[in-house]
């Protein structure tokens, strides 16, 4: 299974405040945004580089840089809005998509209201969603993804539940995940255990 968990001391420092339920949300987006950072580093660690000759003050060396590569991060709206940032600072031309998915509170399935997408053909697609609970939401948005062009699919997450990896590897075998965190589980309401609560909640104080 291509499942991915941060192994880092600061992201289980990070995620500890994060599900914190006295965080507020002024903490909260700094905590996203720190864990997302890590995120972004670790999920883009095999992107290609190539050698530049450059010179130093002191003599001729031969570097590395990144190739030339189309990236694309897609967050699935609302709370995967506070993910983009860190991987807009660090890859600056990378473009961004945007699928606008809705849990229904009484089923948990995911409605869809929005959806807006660059090119997707040969780039790297990053879909940020914080929250993989029943995998729902992350399965429609690789379905929607998949069906403009994109083959190059990974999805970045911060909690995850493994009743969510399981439901995307059965539709989307093969999908690299990458999370800060795999949970326990989901109770009755499918809320991952012992999780963070609604995180688009907590993100803008709704
Ligand atoms: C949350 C979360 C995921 C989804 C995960 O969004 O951000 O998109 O639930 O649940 P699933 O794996 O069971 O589909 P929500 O629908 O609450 O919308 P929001 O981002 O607007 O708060
Ligand atoms: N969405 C959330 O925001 N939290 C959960 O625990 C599950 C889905």
């Amino acid at each position: 299974m291509p499942l991915h968990v941060l192994d880092h001391p600061l992201a289980s420092h990070l995620i500890t405040h994060l599900r914190d339920k006295s965080t507020k949300p002024a903490t909260f987006r700094t905590l996203a945004h720190q864990l997302s950072m890590l995120l972004a580093i670790e999920a883009t660690g095999d992107l290609e580089i190539e050698d530049k000759p450059i010179e130093t003050p002191l003599e001729r060396t031969t570097g590395q840089v990144l190739v030339r590569q189309p990236l694309v991060i897609v967050p699935i709206l609302r709370a995967g809005l506070g993910m983009v940032q860190p991987f807009t600072d660090l890859f600056p031309d990378v473009s961004v998509g945007y699928i606008g998915l809705e849990r229904d509170h009484q089923t948990a399935r995911a409605r869809s209201y929005y959806c807006k997408l660059p090119p997707l053909p040969g780039r790297h697609v990053f879909i940020v969603d914080p929250m993989l609970a029943t995998g729902g939401s992350a399965v429609q948005a690789l379905d929607v993804v998949k069906s403009h062009g994109a083959t190059d699919t990974r999805l970045i997450c911060i909690v995850s539940a493994p009743e969510g990896v399981a439901e995307v590897e059965k539709h989307h075998p093969g999908t690299v995940i990458h999370t800060a965190a795999l949970d326990r589980g989901l109770d009755d309401r499918k809320y991952i255990l012992p999780g963070l609560g609604d995180f688009g909640d907590r993100l803008y104080g709704t």
